[in-house]
């Protein structure tokens, strides 16, 4: 039976599923540059931060409501991130309220918000860039209500105190993979372009840096000529690759933040004539199903991963630390790097 807390919930959250975005949630549905994801797995301090405040020791995975709010659904893998909190809320019975803000900031503080206002015991969020997050999380710091950033993080602007622990992806070593892998692809050298995710998120400034460094260091041959953003989408990623290849028709390469805009760099460069995988290299980042059936008919050539599959570890930190107890100021995904000689076999284990 909903209890009178959940019932006030439902009012809350269906006032917040009309102003963030018209993707209805079904029930009660409502990121780090060089990130501030903690350098260190160091005890948090999710401790410290609830001393003001009061533990709840007795709280279950039933009896806790969690307010998750999300970047968006651009990307296979955002879904795939999606399902996999959704499920898990399910599985353990908490009480999700839920926010897709559309890839827009503004949108994911008026979610915090109304978590806030509803009473939420913590709230994850996956921030759609680094900065501008103070105001908002001490409001929630205030209400003593704990921020767990799930995938992405924030800069070292906003004060380490005001959130418990990053949960996710070591961005700068899955650009500085791809680059390897790049560079084996191309061992003669020559010019790439790169497609950058959308502007002030931390995986695309970190995938950056890390593919930028390691090519400045170790690869003197290859030549970046153009770096771009496409968004972190499909779209983005044909209509940046489409123009840059007049401009550089001679390219070797493509390298892409993630695997969606190396899936519209392929569909610029067949549009065009070339051959992605063969002529022009593809390697991108996440490990979506999408760039594997690619990489099985020829097309990509490495997908470097990156996990969305984050409910779990998501979950478990927030009851530990609602109930009081620490949790890690980082916690890692466990990631591999796949090649196109094994995407046949590999392709049926793929879950997002
Ligand atoms: O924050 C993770 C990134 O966000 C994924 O690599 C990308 O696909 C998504 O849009």
């Amino acid at each position: 039976m909903l209890n009178i807390k959940r019932i006030g919930l439902l009012l809350l959250v269906a006032g917040l599923a009309l102003s963030a975005c018209q993707t209805a949630a079904p029930t009660e549905e409502a990121a780090p540059a060089e990130q501030a994801a903690p350098a260190e797995a160091v005890e948090a301090p999710a401790e410290e931060a609830m001393t003001a405040c009061e533990a709840k020791p007795d709280m279950t995975y039933e009896t806790m409501t969690i307010g998750f709010a999300q970047v968006g659904a651009e990307s296979g893998w955002r879904d795939g991130e999606t399902k996999s909190i959704r499920d898990t809320a399910t599985e353990l019975g908490v009480n999700l309220l839920f926010s897709d803000a559309q890839q827009k900031q503004e949108n994911q503080i008026k979610a915090i918000r109304t978590f806030i206002a509803a009473g939420v015991d913590a709230i994850g969020i996956a921030p759609v860039v680094t900065t501008g997050w103070e105001t908002v999380f001490q409001e929630a710091k205030d209400a003593c209500i704990p921020i767990l950033l799930v995938d992405r993080g924030v800069d070292a602007s906003v004060p380490e105190d005001l959130y418990v622990t990053f949960i996710g992806s070591d961005f700068i070593l899955e650009g500085k993979n791809a680059a390897i892998e790049l560079a084996q692809l191309i061992p003669d050298g020559g010019d790439i372009i790169e497609l950058e995710g959308t502007t002030g998120a931390g995986p695309a400034i970190d995938r950056k840096k890390g593919f930028e460094d390691e090519i400045a260091a170790s690869y003197p041959n290859i030549n970046i000529v153009a770096s771009q953003t496409g968004d972190f989408t499909l779209a983005g990623g044909k209509e940046v690759t489409a123009a840059l290849i007049k401009k550089y028709p001679d390219i070797v390469a493509v390298y892409a933040h993630n695997d969606e805009m190396a899936l519209g760099a392929i569909q610029a460069l067949e549009e065009a004539g070339m051959k992605p995988g063969t002529d022009v290299k593809v390697v991108s980042i996440d490990g979506e199903k999408a760039i594997f059936q690619a990489m099985v008919e020829g097309k990509a050539n490495v997908t470097v991963e990156c996990s969305p599959l984050l409910g779990p570890q998501f979950f478990e930190a927030a009851l530990t630390t609602v109930q009081g107890g620490t949790v890690d100021r980082w916690i890692k995904s466990n990631e591999g790097i796949f090649r196109q000689d094994t995407a046949a076999d590999d392709i049926s284990s793929r879950v997002y």
